[in-house]
């Protein structure tokens, strides 16, 4: 079995080797690693349940094949590069065999600070070595991290400390983003006023603040690694075991916490990290994410590290100092490889093409895109500017519920198409189906995307609510799992990526449900209720469009939008501001008192030649109030 497929050809034949007998496919692959135990059985599923497992039985411990593996051959090999927030700051190395004598440390502080096996531990902290370092101590020692964005809330993330009932939090003093200083500490101490499950915090000093200290549940990272012991043996976890939870929004409720386990996902980020971004050893990789998202636990973290590689960490922004920032850290350190979002790339597009121009860029070799449906303008200035038409671009189309890439082209070995995701990774079984459920034959036509098949990095639970799981992913198809997300097939099987179907809308490459946006709106009290929808926005994909309905007629409409993104920001972050906020006197509502959506979209995209039949309103008038008052 090879681990990296390189033509075209080995590209087909590993794909239907993979579905005509995916227990061979995988097991094959899964022989590469480590396994304290081998499995009994390479998978067992079902859809109904869902019940889903790989390496059923098998015993590992997925820091052990991240780093351990590696020692022999490539201890002294370049693990981390960290590029400060401040271009004038020291940027960090870290071999192979530091990062591993590191995690160990960290892994024997969590456990001298009563973190056991199982225990679910919150990780808010910038983009720092140890944030990596503190998932890798968890993994380490079979805690479950969780880790939150370090731009969210401290109500949001007391929501998710208390979903997960974690028994820690590893935070920093404060955080750089950009020109900016953000007290992290603070938004933590917070969010524990209402979180009673938190028995410890353990706090690395990273701005050079004082944070406040509570006695008997704030330890300083410093000199806690300083008494620890740098030999941690690998906890023995099942394949099945939780490795961590994510939090992620959904079209309903609160965020839910999608549950990753060991051995799939070990298996899984590796083998698509390597073909993916048809990686080589001496390669310098990058991924701009944050480690707050899936994209940075699967392609900064565990993928590269898995596969041996050389991973960059970026702390900063991609426009401050300037909007050069990117390229001069790519010439900086001679990165091969960078995967980035399309709201990034929209961004310097716009700051214009000169900051691209004065770098030589000349080490790149493979670019990559993941988040949102990438543009052909976007995607062309990409490949002109940043690629110099010479690097392959892989749109990489997954999800925090996929735990790994399923829809990309291999890079130089399966051809890019412009803002086109492409062909199906071997394993992955995609369908399109009408919305009655019938399957789309016929080429061009747009459906909902579903998988067909069981892959191993998919997620298996919602943490602490199996039901909601099968409620949101496996209940609209019997028997299929169903992405929320609507694409398009071409006649050579090429797919691309429509955008949600569902109401979870995606800006610069976050996602959020409209309903945890009006909730956070509601919260004000002068507003009486909300719909919001998305967009197009030019930079960030999609915007977020309000329409509020006050309590009295207002008086200053100012101070109310003022306190209507407070609450935005104080409930989610700043990150899920309204971009539009429009006062309406009432909502387009059917009868039964469904709001109608598909009006309040149009309206907010400016097309209200095509509004459709509103004459089932409640109040068809209502229609004719908001077009007019619409905001462009
Ligand atoms: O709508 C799709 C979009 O992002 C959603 C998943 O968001 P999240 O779970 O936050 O994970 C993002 C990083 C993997 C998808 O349902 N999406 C992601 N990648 C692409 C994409 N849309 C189009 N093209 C992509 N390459």
């Amino acid at each position: 079995m090879h681990t990296r497929i390189r033509t075209f050809e080995e590209y087909q034949t590993a794909y239907q080797q993979s579905v005509e007998n995916p227990e061979a496919f995988w097991g094959a692959l899964a022989e590469q690693f480590i396994w304290q135990k081998k499995w009994d059985k390479v998978l067992d599923w079902n859809f109904e349940e869902p019940k889903v497992q790989w390496f059923v039985n098998g015993k590992l411990n997925i820091t052990e094949n991240a780093l351990d593996r590696h020692l022999k051959e490539r201890g002294n090999k370049l693990a981390i590069i960290w590029e400060p927030n401040d271009p004038k700051e020291r940027f960090v190395r870290l071999t192979y065999r530091e990062l591993h004598e590191q995690v160990c440390k960290a892994a024997n502080m969590l456990k001298a600070q009563g973190v056991k096996k199982g225990d679910r531990v919150v990780i808010y902290m910038p983009m720092i070595p140890e944030l990596a370092i503190s998932v890798l101590a968890c993994a380490r020692m079979g805690a479950v991290h969780s880790v939150v964005f370090a731009g969210f809330s401290s109500s949001s993330l007391a929501d998710r400390i208390n979903d997960a009932q974690a028994y820690a939090v590893i935070t920093s003093d404060g955080l750089y983003r950009g020109a900016k200083e953000i007290p992290v500490k603070r938004v933590v101490d917070e969010a524990l006023e209402h979180c009673p499950s938190v028995k410890r915090v353990i706090v690395k000093e990273r701005v050079g603040w004082k944070p406040r200290m509570m006695e008997g549940r704030d330890v300083s990272w410093e000199a806690e690694i300083e008494k620890a012991d740098k030999n941690c043996p690998a906890e023995v976890m099942d394949a099945e075991d939780m490795l961590f939870i994510l939090y992620t929004s959904g079209s309903t409720g609160k965020p839910k916490g999608v549950v990753h386990t060991c051995g799939g996902y070990m298996v899984y980020t590796d083998y698509t990290f390597r073909n993916v971004f048809q990686y080589e050893e001496s390669d310098i990789y990058w991924c701009t994410a944050d480690i707050g998202w899936v994209t940075g636990h699967s392609y900064i973290v565990y993928g590269p590290l898995l596969a041996g590689a050389t991973t960059l960490m970026f702390e900063g922004v991609p426009t401050w100092p300037d909007a050069g920032r990117f390229w001069q850290v790519v010439d900086k350190h001679n990165v091969n490889t960078f995967y980035t979002a399309p709201t990034a790339i929209r961004s310097l597009m716009a700051a214009g093409t000169d900051h691209v121009l004065s770098y030589s860029l000349d080490s790149l070799k493979i670019l990559g895109s993941v988040g949102e449906p990438i543009n052909e303008e976007a995607w062309h200035w990409y490949h002109i500017h940043v690629g110099k038409e010479k690097c392959p671009i892989v749109d990489t189309w997954w999800q925090t519920e996929t735990g790994g890439i399923l829809i990309s082209n291999l890079a130089g070995v399966t051809p890019h198409k412009p803002a086109h995701a492409t062909l199906p990774l071997p394993g992955i079984q995609p369908v399109l189906l009408t919305a009655e459920g019938k399957e789309i034959t016929e080429n061009e036509e747009e459906g909902l995307l579903c998988m067909k098949f069981p892959w191993p990095g998919m997620l298996r639970t919602t943490y602490g609510d199996h039901e909601r799981c099968r409620q949101t992913y496996f209940s609209s198809f019997k028997g299929l799992y169903f992405t929320g997300d609507g694409a398009r097939r071409d006649e050579h099987g090429n797919y691309r990526i429509i955008g949600r179907v569902d109401d979870v809308i995606n800006v610069s490459g976050h996602r959020f449900g409209t309903a945890e946006i009006e909730n956070a709106i509601n919260q004000c009290i002068h507003v009486a209720e909300s719909a919001v929808v998305g967009y197009p926005h030019e930079i960030k994909g999609q915007g977020i469009y309000a329409y509020v309905i006050t309590r009295e007629p207002i008086t200053n409409e100012e101070n109310l939008r003022g306190e209507i993104l407070e609450a935005v920001v104080k409930e989610i972050g700043k990150i899920a501001r309204p971009d539009k906020i429009q006062f309406v006197s009432g909502l387009p509502k059917t009868r039964s008192g469904k709001i109608m959506r598909r009006i309040l979209r149009k309206i907010a995209e400016g097309d209200t030649s095509s509004l459709g039949d509103t004459s089932t309103l409640l109040d068809p008038n209502v229609v004719d109030e908001i077009k007019a008052g619409a905001i462009h």
